[in-house]
């Protein structure tokens, strides 16, 4: 009965601490599903970016209002650390943008995400 007892407390530990293990994992993946350009990515740009950046104000050369050919000249599709587009929302290689008022840390993930996940248009 003991070893019964010591058997169950052994299997409880290994499920609980593999939850905690791979709860993290789990939402990461979530969210680069989740991570499309038209319902995610998009949305975020037009609030933030578009105002300087569109075929009339062409802040260093970028027009992301015009479509998404101007969105991935900024892009690396798959590395976030090489793409502009990520860089300046962290202000790391790259200016800071928007330059006054950063996106918060949620809506960086999301963008971050979509270009881990391949940054497709669709
Ligand atoms: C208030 C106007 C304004 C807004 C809003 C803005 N930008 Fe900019 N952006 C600029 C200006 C001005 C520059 C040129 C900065 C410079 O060279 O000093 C620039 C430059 C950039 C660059 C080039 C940076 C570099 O170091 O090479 C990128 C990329 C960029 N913006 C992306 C974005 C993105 C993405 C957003 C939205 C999240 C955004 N910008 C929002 C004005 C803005």
């Amino acid at each position: 009965m003991r070893f019964f007892f010591l058997g169950l407390i052994a299997v409880s530990v290994c499920v609980v601490s593999r939850t905690s293990f791979t709860t993290p994992e789990a939402m990461a993946v979530d969210l680069e599903k989740a991570s499309t350009y038209n319902k995610d990515v998009l949305p975020i740009l037009e609030s933030n970016c578009f105002s300087c950046h569109n075929a009339k104000k062409k802040k260093a050369g970028i027009d992301l209002q015009s479509g998404f050919a101007g969105v991935q000249k900024i892009v690396k599709p798959s590395s976030p650390d090489d793409s502009k587009l990520f860089k300046c929302l962290i202000g790391k290689g790259a200016k800071l943008m928007p330059p006054k008022s950063p996106l918060d840390e949620k809506q960086i993930a999301t963008v971050k995400a979509w270009i881990a996940a391949g940054a497709k248009e669709k």
